[in-house]
């Protein structure tokens, strides 16, 4: 059945239920913003608190949907295709975490990318599943993880025929897809589900110029931060599912689990109105980030010692497409890494980008995106490009990540266990209980229940010394860390 996008049903359940004749005798303690700070409310005005309401007469049940959420998840559902789809208040972290509980259990096999985002680890840890890993390429040249091979994925089946589901991270944080159909043709081949982490690519869907997303290549589940790239609020997330392999029943407990039992209407509430801007507007919207794009592209490269990542090198290390609506910069010819240029960009010019590493820097050019904000950023990379004039290129990065470690426990097993901390120089031999992953590239080079061997224990101390960003380990240095006891 076709439905109205332009509807927003819970959008207007919950004005109509703002201007009913209320007493509110029920939680939160606000009272629909009756005791809220007033240093809140002269900033924020009050509409805003009248809506924090959750589960109230005619609003429905995030937990059990049947009224008005189960409605605006119909149309999220119709609007990106999916068999069923549903909406989730504790983000793709929390997304991630109910899907792998729900396509794996304790004992069973998930070929997993080496670069995934913690909370599948998270998810790994609560299931009890054995992860086996499989390596997307990475390019020393751009210094970058590129696209998982799908030869990859039939090396790791090779060798673990009994996995249960592969699981994807597409696209990257730096714009990259791999290619998700012939991941997909291979899993289901094998017998096994194909899940994909879309964090970054809710959006794609809406128009013909962005990459084919995880649902238009076979996957079975797709897990999607709407509050990255589609206009949502933080910390809402979309999982849609688009075949039988999935058990729905499981996956409606698996989310509840993973998620707050008084889920903010707030929330629910921009995923409905996210659904309607991306169905109704999405195509006109994506056009115009992706000319400003386009746009910020040409300008960047013109300048001196500044380059983009962009669809060129598809093609190129398994990378079978890249994001259009990402400006991912690099100033390495002029010795500028990624971490300084960030620091440049918010201390001299008030310019915040989302996120940098050694040679890039990613800026958003969200739906909120404005030639003005690009300007200014051209502006200053054109100031910074005279300032770095004639310095020396940054070298070369070279990817020698160590052999992965053996594992000896699952994540699971290593989180059950008893952990003690010791000093780094000391944990030759011993399991790790925790993850620490330089960056870049991001790949972990040791996993909770992985033994630490003399490799990796020379590898990350070199790391630690040229000051590389080692993420997962508790302060980011490597003084102690927490090892099986
Ligand atoms: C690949 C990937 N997956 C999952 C997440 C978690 O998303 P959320 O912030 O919606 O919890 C992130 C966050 O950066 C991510 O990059």
């Amino acid at each position: 059945m076709n439905l109205d996008q332009n509807k927003t049903p819970l959008f207007d359940a919950i004005i109509a239920y703002t201007k009913r004749d209320i007493a509110p005798m029920f939680m939160p303690a606000h009272m629909m913003g009756r005791a809220i700070n007033p240093k809140w409310t002269d900033f924020a005005g009050e509409n805003i608190f009248k809506m924090d309401i959750c589960e109230v007469d005619g609003l429905d049940d995030l937990n059990e949907p049947d009224g008005v959420i189960m409605e605006a998840q119909r149309l999220a559902a119709q609007a990106w295709a999916a068999k069923e789809s549903f909406f989730m208040v504790n983000g793709t972290s929390g997304a991630n975490i109910a899907a792998i509980c729900s396509v794996v259990s304790e004992g069973e096999t998930i070929i997993v990318p080496r670069n995934c985002h913690k909370s599948v680890i998270y998810g790994l840890i609560i299931s009890g599943a054995v992860p086996v890993f499989a390596f997307p390429d990475v390019s020393d040249e751009l210094g970058l993880i590129g696209g998982m091979d799908p030869a990859e994925i039939e090396r790791v089946y090779g060798e673990h025929p009994e996995a249960k589901a592969v699981l994807s991270v597409v696209p990257t944080y730096h714009g990259v897809y791999s290619d998700l159909n012939a991941i997909s043709e291979i899993v289901h081949m094998r017998g096994g589900v194909h899940m994909v982490d879309e964090a970054h690519g809710n959006h794609v869907y809406f128009h013909d110029k962005y990459p084919a997303g995880g649902l238009r290549c076979g996957a079975d589940l797709v897990t999607q931060s709407t509050h990255k790239v589609s206009g949502s609020l933080s910390q809402s997330s979309m999982v849609h599912v688009n075949s039988d392999r999935i058990d729905l029943d499981r996956l409606r407990f698996n989310l509840q689990m993973a998620q707050n039992t008084s889920p903010s209407a707030l929330l629910e509430v921009s995923l409905d109105l996210a659904r309607h801007y991306m169905a109704v507007q999405g195509e006109g919207v994506l056009q115009r980030v992706y000319n400003l794009v386009e746009y910020g592209k040409a300008e960047i490269e013109s300048i001196e010692g500044f380059s983009v990542l962009d669809r060129r090198i598809a093609g190129s290390c398994h990378i079978f497409d890249m994001e259009p609506g990402r400006l991912v910069i690099s100033a390495k010819d002029l010795g500028v890494t990624g971490y300084a240029l960030e620091r440049a960009l918010i201390d001299d010019y008030g310019i915040q980008i989302e996120f940098s590493d050694n040679f890039y820097v990613v800026c958003m050019v969200g739906l909120g995106g404005t030639r003005s904000d690009l300007d200014r950023l051209i502006a200053a990379c054109r100031e910074i490009s005279v300032r770095h004039k004639g310095e020396a290129p940054l070298a070369k990065w070279r990817n020698k990540l160590p052999k992965m470690a053996e594992a000896v426990m699952t994540p699971r097993q290593a989180y059950v266990s008893q952990t003690e901390k010791i000093p780094w120089e000391d944990a030759c031999g011993r399991i790790s209980a925790e993850m620490i992953v330089p960056y870049p590239p991001g790949i972990p080079a040791i996993c909770p229940g992985e033994r630490i061997n003399d490799e990796i224990l020379r590898f990350l101390g070199d790391q630690n010394e040229q000051g590389r960003h080692l993420h997962g380990i508790h302060g980011g240095t490597l003084d102690m860390v927490r090892v099986v006891k």
